[in-house]
Formats: C-alpha cells, sequence, structure tokens
C-alpha cells in the first residue's frame, strides 16, 4: 500500500532538529524512493530568506548529516519540494500569509489536502502555536487530514505536560497528536519484543527466577554543544530518563501484548511504567546518583552556578510479580568516555555442585559463571550473549564465550534513521511508535517523584572529568550490590 503524502510544516524549520535530523531523513527517504511523490515541505523561520537559500543551507546539513552519500542529481529534484516561509509563528495577524503559503504548496504537490504539523522548537511556543492553527481554521479541513508531532520534552513536569496535553487535544483529536521519542523508532527498540516473543529459549527466562539485573545504559561523549539554554533547563533526568530510558525499560520488561496494535502494546508498556519505582535506600545508601561533568557552567548559555545533572544512575524496582526484587540499574550522560547505548540483562548463576564435591558436601559458589544478553541499540545493532565454556586443554577452567550478532553485517543494509521511520508512521497514521498520553503521564509522575527524593537527600551532585565513565559514586552503587557496570 502507497503512503499518503502531505504538505510537512516544520515549526523551527531553520533550528538544529530540522538540519541535523529531519532533513536528512526527508533526503535518505527520497534516495529510497520512500517518500511519496505528492509530498511537500515547508520550513518556518523568522529570519528572511529565499526558497533557494534555504535549500542551500538545507543541502550543507544534509551532506553533512546524512547517512546516506550526497547524490547532487536526487537532491535536485527532492530541492525543488521544498519551500521556506518567514514570520514569527506566535502572532495571530501572521497566519493568513502563512496559510496561503502552505495551501499554494499543497496544491502544487498535488492537492491531497493532507498536512503534517511538526513542533521542531521551544516547547513554550507548542501552545500559541496549536491555539493559533485552530483559531485560523487549519486543525480540520473538507479533505485529507491534519496531524502534528510534537517532539519531546511534552512538558517539563507533570504539570506543564498536562497543561500541554489539555491544550493539544482541545485542537486535535488523540489520533491525530503524535507524541515522539525518537528512541521508539530505532531498530533495536523495534527488535526487543520480536526477541522476547519470537525465540522460544528467551520467554521462559524473562523473569526474577532466572535474570539477576538489568542494566540500561545510554552513554553520550559528546557534551551540550549549543544546546546550554534548552538543557540547562531540563538535565539528564527530564532530557533522556523521562523519555528514552523508561521508554527501553517498557519495551524490555512489560508482559507480552495479547495483540501486536498500537492500543494493545501501549497499554502493557503503561502497566509496566506504573509499577517502576526507586529502589528503597538501604542504611541511607543512594540508590540515585546526580553527576556533573567538569566544566559544564562555563559551557555557553548555562548558569554560573547550575545545579542541571548532566549524568544520572539508579537503581529501580519494578512492583509486580515477574519482577519483584530483581533491580534495573539505569544510567545515561553526557562528556563521557564512549557513545553506546544497550541494554544489558544478566541472569543468575547456575548452580553449580559440579566444581564441587558433592560427597564431601563441598559445593564452590561461582558467582563468576555469568550469562549475559546484551541487546546493542547503537552504534553498531546487534545482539551479543555471553556463555561459559570450558578452555581447552584445561580441566577445569571456565572461560566466557560470546555469540555476537551484528545487524548490519547480517543484513548489509543501512539501518534506516529513527526519524525515517517514524515520519512515514505519520503519514500512515501508525501510531505503535509513538508514546500515549498516559505513558507520559505516568513517566513525569515518576521522574517528578525522584526529583523530589533527590532534593530530600540535599541535592548533592558528583562532578565528574570529562571523558570518564562517570561519577565514581555511581559504579560504587554497583559495587555495594557485588556488581559492575558492563
Ligand atoms: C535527544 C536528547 O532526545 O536524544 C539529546 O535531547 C541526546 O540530548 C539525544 O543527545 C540522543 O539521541 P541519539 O539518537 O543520538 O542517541
Amino acid at each position: 500500500m502507497s503512503v499518503p503524502g502531505c504538505t510537512m510544516v516544520i515549526f523551527g524549520g531553520t533550528g538544529d532538529l530540522a538540519h541535523r535530523k529531519l532533513a536528512p531523513a526527508i533526503y535518505n527517504l527520497h534516495l529510497e524512493g520512500r517518500l511519496p511523490s505528492d509530498f511537500s515541505l515547508v520550513g518556518i523561520g523568522r529570519k528572511q530568506k529565499s526558497d533557494s537559500q534555504y535549500r542551500q543551507e538545507l543541502a550543507a546539513s544534509i551532506s553533512k548529516y546524512s547517512s546516506s552519500t550526497w547524490d547532487e542529481k536526487q537532491w535536485q529534484t527532492l530541492a525543488l519540494k521544498i519551500h521556506y516561509h518567514a514570520g514569527d509563528m506566535r502572532y495571530a495577524e501572521n497566519y493568513l500569509p502563512f496559510k496561503n503559503a502552505v495551501e499554494a504548496c499543497n496544491i502544487e504537490s498535488g492537492g491531497n489536502g493532507n498536512y503534517l504539523y511538526y513542533m521542531a522548537l521551544a516547547p513554550h511556543l507548542f501552545t500559541p502555536i496549536a491555539e493559533n492553527l485552530k483559531l485560523h481554521n487549519m486543525t480540520a479541513g473538507e479533505s485529507g487530514w491534519r496531524r502534528i508531532m510534537i517532539e519531546k520534552p511534552f512538558g517539563y513536569d507533570l504539570s506543564s505536560a498536562r497543561k500541554l496535553n489539555n491544550t493539544l487535544s482541545a485542537v486535535f483529536d488523540e489520533e491525530n497528536i503524535y507524541r515522539i521519542d525518537h528512541y521508539l523508532g530505532k531498530e533495536m527498540l523495534q527488535n526487543i519484543l520480536v526477541i522476547r516473543f519470537a525465540n522460544t529459549i528467551f520467554e521462559p527466562l524473562w523473569n526474577k527466577r532466572f535474570i539477576d539485573h538489568v542494566q540500561i545504559s545510554a552513554r553520550e561523549s559528546d557534551g551540550i554543544g549549543d544546546r546550554g539554554r534548552y538543557y540547562d533547563r531540563v538535565g539528564a533526568m527530564r532530557d533522556m530518563f523521562q523519555s528514552h530510558l523508561l521508554q527501553m525499560l517498557a519495551l524490555m520488561a512489560m508482559e507480552p501484548p495479547l495483540k501486536a496494535d498500537p492500543d494493545t502494546i501501549r497499554t502493557e508498556k503503561l502497566k509496566l511504567l506504573n509499577a517502576v519505582h526507586l529502589w528503597p535506600e538501604e542504611e541511607s545508601k543512594s540508590n540515585l546518583i546526580f553527576g556533573q561533568y567538569y566544566g559544564y557552567m562555563q559551557e555557553k548559555d548555562v548558569a554560573a552556578y547550575s545545579q542541571t545533572e548532566t549524568y544520572i544512575a539508579l537503581k529501580l524496582a519494578v512492583n509486580n510479580s515477574r519482577w519483584q526484587g530483581v533491580p534495573f540499574y539505569l544510567q545515561t550522560g553526557k562528556k563521557l568516555e564512549d557513545k553506546l547505548v544497550k541494554i544489558v540483562i544478566q541472569f543468575k548463576s547456575p548452580p553449580s555442585f559440579y566444581f564441587g564435591d558433592p560427597l564431601e558436601g563441598v559445593y564452590k559458589e561461582r558467582s563468576d559463571l555469568i550469562n549475559l544478553l546484551t541487546l546493542k541499540v547503537q552504534p553498531r545493532e546487534g545482539v551479543v550473549f555471553q556463555f561459559n565454556i570450558k578452555k581447552p586443554a584445561a580441566i577445569e577452567e571456565v572461560v566466557p564465550a560470546e555469540m555476537d550478532f551484528c545487524q548490519p553485517c547480517a543484513f548489509m543494509i543501512n539501518t534506516p534513521e529513527a526519524y525515517e521511520l517514524l515520519l512515514l508512521d505519520v503519514m500512515n497514521g501508525d501510531q505503535t511508535r509513538f508514546s500515549s498520553w498516559n505513558e507520559i503521564e505516568s513517566s513525569w509522575i515518576l521522574t517528578d517523584s525522584i526529583y523530589s527524593q533527590h532534593r530530600k537527600s540535599l541535592g548533592n551532585f558528583d562532578i565528574y572529568e570529562a571523558g570518564s565513565m562517570g561519577p565514581e559514586s555511581a559504579a560504587d552503587m554497583l559495587i555495594r550490590d557485588g556488581r559492575h557496570w558492563w
């Protein structure tokens, strides 16, 4: 079935997201022949510029950030579908020329009457823009659809998220609101449910009887770049934990859905999110580490005495019968030694009579006999299973071995960027890879409660060196439990 085209309107068309992610995704789709022919794009910004200037700027970003190689001929055909409109969209008086411009674009590209509004700008602008769209009859029409994509952060806390949701719900029907968590468009996140439910050997072991603990890491080597104004207001908890980390946790730990449809999957994720809590403190040993990299306060647009965390590590519990007693350790941070995202499942060690002498009742503890299942989200997607074998020629020496599945090596195709899939999903009207309002609400309830816990413990944070593995306290949190970060 062919994908219905639309006129995509990017509010924030000159911003970082449009340049780094959206334009490269659209270019890739075009190269792969997956962009509908009746697609057009209107970038909105405040500065005056011509279509050709805007196209040139996007071309420069695409050749820098796209995973595909530059193809001038292909670009020239795509460029014709790209337009620019200047205006400050907070103000109602700017909407008539804007409306005329996007309608003209839609007619030029085939007149399908479908409009996709993409909010790729500062969150405080979401509300005035949505309200103005409604005021100018741009949220419904005689033909075609009107859909809105909302970038995270969806609010800054529970109450602002609720307010934003109320505004959007007054303007668009729920089925036309697409709340983005771009991690849900990553290939390996989509793969989690398949790995779990399409393999008899995993799902029966996916519980407290066999799993010792789970680690979810999203580490980044970059700092905050030019995003100080945004980042200093949110920090690692709101930027990464509330959305990406919790979505990974939900997919990894949710109950099997009865059907593979969006509502059923989102309902199971929601149930899981509602069961997540910070692991209770043991003898005032904190299970919540906030860190900040050395030099962060000197970054552009960051407050001189900023208390914003650039790293967090925490130990969570999932209070349901599947996961009772199994710790989930999560960490994320900027300016760390490496850039990687992965989920590691450590299984319980096997009973090890074999390595002792049962007749003498000697039974060696072999907690070093570990099975690990690693779901590698990026940079190289894959699945690694670590198991134990006898070292050749040694009598009793057991050593770890790995089965390593590399997804791009096996399929020899470029993994589509998350935004490519998400844009096609919206054009197709498929909500599966988008967060429901209930999931977002539940994630904010948890995030707010963790912040208040942090404030109760005096809100301290640990400084770590740029390029390190993060604060030592994060390593200590696991060492205390006889474990370490993988
Ligand atoms: C974004 C965060 O949502 O995700 C950024 O705002 C972060 O701070 C980015 O760098 C990470 O995304 P990815 O796809 O590079 O892992």
